[in-house]
Protein backbone atom coordinates (compact mmCIF):
# COMPACT_ATOMS: atom_id res chain seq x y z
CA UNK A 1 0.00 0.00 0.00
CA UNK A 2 2.34 2.53 1.56
CA UNK A 3 4.67 1.64 -1.80
CA UNK A 4 1.58 2.68 -4.29
CA UNK A 5 1.01 5.79 -2.45
CA UNK A 6 5.00 6.74 -2.80
CA UNK A 7 4.71 5.72 -6.70
CA UNK A 8 1.10 7.75 -6.98
CA UNK A 9 3.22 10.34 -5.47
CA UNK A 10 6.62 10.32 -7.72
CA UNK A 11 3.99 10.07 -10.96
CA UNK A 12 2.03 13.18 -9.70
CA UNK A 13 5.48 14.90 -9.10
CA UNK A 14 6.71 13.88 -12.68
CA UNK A 15 3.58 14.87 -14.09
CA UNK A 16 3.68 18.69 -12.40
CA UNK A 17 6.88 19.03 -12.98
CA UNK A 18 6.66 18.45 -17.03
CA UNK A 19 3.28 20.46 -16.65
CA UNK A 20 5.44 23.54 -15.52
CA UNK A 21 8.24 22.84 -18.23
CA UNK A 22 5.84 22.91 -21.23
CA UNK A 23 4.18 25.91 -19.55
CA UNK A 24 5.84 29.18 -21.25
CA UNK A 25 6.44 32.28 -19.01
CA UNK A 26 4.19 35.10 -21.00
CA UNK A 27 7.68 36.53 -22.07
CA UNK A 28 8.57 33.52 -23.39
CA UNK A 29 4.90 33.23 -25.11
CA UNK A 30 5.56 36.61 -26.64
CA UNK A 31 9.17 36.38 -27.72
CA UNK A 32 8.27 36.02 -31.10
CA UNK A 33 4.86 37.52 -31.20
CA UNK A 34 4.93 40.89 -31.87
CA UNK A 35 2.65 42.81 -29.44
CA UNK A 36 0.57 45.43 -31.78
CA UNK A 37 0.81 48.39 -29.17
CA UNK A 38 3.09 50.69 -30.12
CA UNK A 39 4.01 51.57 -27.01
CA UNK A 40 5.53 48.09 -27.00
CA UNK A 41 7.03 48.60 -30.88
CA UNK A 42 8.98 51.84 -29.53
CA UNK A 43 10.47 49.43 -26.50
CA UNK A 44 11.49 47.15 -29.55
CA UNK A 45 13.50 44.72 -27.07
CA UNK A 46 11.40 41.54 -27.88
CA UNK A 47 14.14 38.98 -27.08
CA UNK A 48 13.28 35.48 -28.46
CA UNK A 49 14.82 33.37 -25.65
CA UNK A 50 15.25 35.17 -22.12
CA UNK A 51 17.08 32.36 -20.81
CA UNK A 52 19.77 33.13 -23.40
CA UNK A 53 20.05 36.65 -24.62
CA UNK A 54 20.45 39.48 -22.65
CA UNK A 55 18.12 42.19 -23.90
CA UNK A 56 19.26 45.47 -25.38
CA UNK A 57 21.03 47.98 -23.56
CA UNK A 58 20.07 51.57 -24.50
CA UNK A 59 23.15 51.65 -25.76
CA UNK A 60 23.31 48.66 -28.02
CA UNK A 61 19.88 49.57 -29.58
CA UNK A 62 21.07 53.16 -30.32
CA UNK A 63 24.59 51.44 -32.12
CA UNK A 64 22.12 49.18 -34.35
CA UNK A 65 19.97 51.41 -34.79
CA UNK A 66 22.46 54.04 -36.39
CA UNK A 67 24.03 51.63 -38.01
CA UNK A 68 21.10 50.86 -39.72
CA UNK A 69 20.33 54.01 -40.77
CA UNK A 70 23.58 54.99 -41.64
CA UNK A 71 23.71 51.50 -44.46
CA UNK A 72 20.37 52.54 -45.16
CA UNK A 73 21.02 55.83 -46.39
CA UNK A 74 24.18 54.73 -48.53
CA UNK A 75 21.70 52.66 -50.44
CA UNK A 76 19.27 55.31 -51.13
CA UNK A 77 21.90 57.66 -52.08
CA UNK A 78 23.53 55.46 -54.40
CA UNK A 79 20.36 54.96 -56.09
CA UNK A 80 19.01 58.69 -56.01
CA UNK A 81 22.53 59.55 -57.42
CA UNK A 82 22.07 57.49 -60.93
CA UNK A 83 18.45 58.03 -60.96
CA UNK A 84 19.17 62.02 -60.73
CA UNK A 85 21.33 61.64 -63.56
CA UNK A 86 19.29 59.56 -65.77
CA UNK A 87 16.61 62.13 -65.20
CA UNK A 88 18.90 64.58 -66.23
CA UNK A 89 19.69 63.12 -69.30
CA UNK A 90 15.82 62.97 -69.65
CA UNK A 91 15.64 59.03 -69.61
CA UNK A 92 13.18 58.06 -67.14
CA UNK A 93 12.61 54.93 -68.93
CA UNK A 94 16.49 54.03 -68.51
CA UNK A 95 15.92 54.92 -64.53
CA UNK A 96 13.34 51.78 -64.00
CA UNK A 97 15.24 49.36 -66.21
CA UNK A 98 18.47 50.51 -63.89
CA UNK A 99 16.31 50.01 -60.92
CA UNK A 100 14.86 46.40 -62.21
CA UNK A 101 18.33 45.62 -63.43
CA UNK A 102 20.17 47.16 -59.96
CA UNK A 103 18.05 47.06 -56.82
CA UNK A 104 18.94 44.09 -55.02
CA UNK A 105 22.54 44.19 -56.52
CA UNK A 106 23.22 47.94 -54.67
CA UNK A 107 22.03 46.15 -51.54
CA UNK A 108 23.77 42.97 -51.58
CA UNK A 109 26.99 44.62 -52.90
CA UNK A 110 26.33 46.83 -49.70
CA UNK A 111 25.49 44.10 -47.50
CA UNK A 112 28.42 42.65 -47.93
CA UNK A 113 30.67 45.43 -47.16
CA UNK A 114 28.78 45.82 -43.80
CA UNK A 115 28.51 41.90 -43.33
CA UNK A 116 24.87 42.49 -42.55
CA UNK A 117 22.00 41.00 -44.91
CA UNK A 118 19.92 44.06 -46.41
CA UNK A 119 15.98 43.95 -47.83
CA UNK A 120 14.08 46.54 -48.91
CA UNK A 121 10.43 45.30 -48.77
CA UNK A 122 7.02 46.30 -48.98
CA UNK A 123 3.30 45.45 -48.29
CA UNK A 124 2.98 46.20 -52.02
CA UNK A 125 5.33 45.17 -54.19
CA UNK A 126 6.68 46.27 -57.43
CA UNK A 127 9.21 43.38 -57.55
CA UNK A 128 8.64 39.83 -56.09
CA UNK A 129 11.63 39.50 -55.29
CA UNK A 130 11.51 41.75 -52.32
CA UNK A 131 8.67 40.19 -50.53
CA UNK A 132 8.18 40.19 -47.05
CA UNK A 133 8.32 37.13 -44.60
CA UNK A 134 5.91 36.89 -41.26
CA UNK A 135 7.82 39.44 -39.36
CA UNK A 136 8.11 42.06 -41.57
CA UNK A 137 4.60 41.99 -42.37
CA UNK A 138 3.76 42.48 -38.73
CA UNK A 139 6.36 45.60 -38.34
CA UNK A 140 4.58 47.10 -41.35
CA UNK A 141 1.20 46.89 -39.88
CA UNK A 142 2.67 48.88 -36.10
CA UNK A 143 4.05 50.96 -38.65
CA UNK A 144 1.18 51.62 -40.67
CA UNK A 145 -0.95 51.60 -37.03
CA UNK A 146 0.98 54.54 -36.05
CA UNK A 147 1.03 56.53 -39.40
CA UNK A 148 -2.82 56.36 -38.96
CA UNK A 149 -2.96 57.70 -35.96
CA UNK A 150 -0.52 60.80 -36.97
CA UNK A 151 2.44 59.21 -35.11
CA UNK A 152 6.06 58.35 -36.31
CA UNK A 153 6.66 54.87 -36.88
CA UNK A 154 10.24 54.66 -35.17
CA UNK A 155 12.64 52.04 -35.76
CA UNK A 156 12.37 48.68 -34.61
CA UNK A 157 15.20 46.20 -32.89
CA UNK A 158 14.48 42.85 -31.85
CA UNK A 159 16.12 39.53 -31.68
CA UNK A 160 15.05 37.38 -34.04
CA UNK A 161 14.77 33.29 -33.67
CA UNK A 162 18.42 32.86 -34.26
CA UNK A 163 19.56 35.35 -31.79
CA UNK A 164 20.49 38.13 -34.32
CA UNK A 165 19.92 41.82 -34.08
CA UNK A 166 17.37 42.75 -36.63
CA UNK A 167 16.75 46.56 -37.23
CA UNK A 168 13.56 47.68 -39.21
CA UNK A 169 13.33 51.04 -40.77
CA UNK A 170 10.26 52.73 -41.66
CA UNK A 171 10.25 53.97 -45.37
CA UNK A 172 7.95 56.94 -46.00
CA UNK A 173 6.63 58.21 -49.04
CA UNK A 174 7.92 61.24 -50.48
CA UNK A 175 6.53 63.46 -53.20
CA UNK A 176 9.42 62.46 -55.45
CA UNK A 177 8.64 59.27 -55.06
CA UNK A 178 5.34 60.05 -57.01
CA UNK A 179 6.22 60.05 -60.30
CA UNK A 180 6.70 55.91 -60.11
CA UNK A 181 5.05 54.89 -57.31
CA UNK A 182 1.49 57.62 -57.13
CA UNK A 183 -1.49 57.70 -59.11
CA UNK A 184 -0.72 56.06 -62.67
CA UNK A 185 -2.92 58.53 -63.93
CA UNK A 186 -2.30 62.03 -62.34
CA UNK A 187 1.50 61.48 -60.86
CA UNK A 188 3.00 58.94 -63.18
CA UNK A 189 3.73 60.44 -66.61
CA UNK A 190 3.23 58.06 -69.49
CA UNK A 191 6.42 56.76 -70.58
CA UNK A 192 6.60 55.76 -66.83
CA UNK A 193 3.40 54.18 -67.04
CA UNK A 194 3.96 52.06 -70.10
CA UNK A 195 7.64 51.21 -68.69
CA UNK A 196 6.16 50.12 -65.46
CA UNK A 197 3.62 47.74 -67.62
CA UNK A 198 6.15 45.95 -69.35
CA UNK A 199 9.30 45.50 -66.84
CA UNK A 200 6.77 44.70 -64.10
CA UNK A 201 3.24 43.50 -64.82
CA UNK A 202 1.29 43.01 -62.07
CA UNK A 203 2.71 45.90 -60.03
CA UNK A 204 0.92 46.60 -57.22
CA UNK A 205 3.50 49.73 -55.66
CA UNK A 206 1.14 52.70 -56.93
CA UNK A 207 -1.45 54.69 -56.12
CA UNK A 208 1.04 55.60 -52.49
CA UNK A 209 0.27 59.47 -51.23
CA UNK A 210 2.92 61.42 -49.90
CA UNK A 211 3.36 60.45 -46.19
CA UNK A 212 2.22 56.65 -46.58
CA UNK A 213 4.47 53.69 -45.42
CA UNK A 214 6.39 52.69 -48.51
CA UNK A 215 7.09 49.84 -46.47
CA UNK A 216 10.79 48.59 -44.33
CA UNK A 217 14.50 48.22 -44.68
CA UNK A 218 14.81 45.12 -42.67
CA UNK A 219 18.75 44.74 -41.80
CA UNK A 220 19.83 41.87 -40.17
CA UNK A 221 23.22 41.92 -37.69
CA UNK A 222 25.75 38.83 -37.41
CA UNK A 223 25.26 37.84 -33.32
CA UNK A 224 28.78 39.74 -32.15
CA UNK A 225 29.18 42.96 -33.52
CA UNK A 226 31.46 44.92 -31.53
CA UNK A 227 30.00 48.20 -30.38
CA UNK A 228 32.14 51.13 -29.59
CA UNK A 229 32.31 51.85 -26.00
CA UNK A 230 31.10 48.28 -24.86
CA UNK A 231 34.57 47.15 -23.29
CA UNK A 232 35.06 50.28 -21.65
C1 LIG B 1 12.30 56.31 -61.34
C2 LIG B 1 11.20 55.63 -60.69
C3 LIG B 1 11.23 55.45 -59.20
C4 LIG B 1 11.27 56.43 -58.25
C5 LIG B 1 11.34 57.93 -58.45
C6 LIG B 1 11.17 55.73 -56.99
N1 LIG B 1 11.09 54.38 -57.17
FE1 LIG B 1 10.89 52.95 -55.76
N2 LIG B 1 10.99 51.52 -57.13
C7 LIG B 1 11.11 51.74 -58.49
C8 LIG B 1 11.31 50.45 -59.15
C9 LIG B 1 11.48 50.26 -60.64
C10 LIG B 1 11.31 49.47 -58.14
C11 LIG B 1 11.52 47.97 -58.28
C12 LIG B 1 13.01 47.68 -58.05
C13 LIG B 1 13.36 46.23 -58.18
O1 LIG B 1 13.11 45.65 -59.23
O2 LIG B 1 13.87 45.66 -57.18
C14 LIG B 1 11.11 50.17 -56.89
C15 LIG B 1 11.05 49.53 -55.67
C16 LIG B 1 10.91 50.17 -54.48
C17 LIG B 1 10.84 49.51 -53.19
C18 LIG B 1 11.01 48.00 -52.94
C19 LIG B 1 9.73 47.27 -52.75
C20 LIG B 1 9.04 46.85 -54.02
O3 LIG B 1 7.90 47.31 -54.21
O4 LIG B 1 9.59 46.04 -54.79
C21 LIG B 1 10.70 50.48 -52.27
C22 LIG B 1 10.56 50.29 -50.77
C23 LIG B 1 10.67 51.75 -52.96
N3 LIG B 1 10.81 51.53 -54.31
C24 LIG B 1 10.56 52.98 -52.34
C25 LIG B 1 10.70 54.19 -53.01
C26 LIG B 1 10.71 55.48 -52.34
C27 LIG B 1 10.54 55.68 -50.84
C28 LIG B 1 10.90 56.42 -53.30
C29 LIG B 1 11.05 57.92 -53.11
C30 LIG B 1 12.05 58.37 -52.18
C31 LIG B 1 11.00 55.74 -54.57
N4 LIG B 1 10.88 54.38 -54.34
C32 LIG B 1 11.18 56.36 -55.77
C33 LIG B 1 11.06 52.94 -59.13
C34 LIG B 1 11.12 54.17 -58.51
Amino acid sequence: MKKAIYILLFVLFIFTSCNQRSEKTPEEKNALEINKENTDAEKGDHVTDTKMIPPFTEEEKKHYINEAKSIAKTAFNIFSSHLKRLFEEKKPQEALAYCKENALRITDSLAQVHGVEIKRTSYRLRNDKNKPNDQEEKIMEIFKERIHKNLKPTPYVHYDEYGNPHVYLPIIVQEKCLMCHGDPNTDIPDEINNKLAELYPGDKAIFFKKGDLRGIWSIKFPKKTQIAGESK
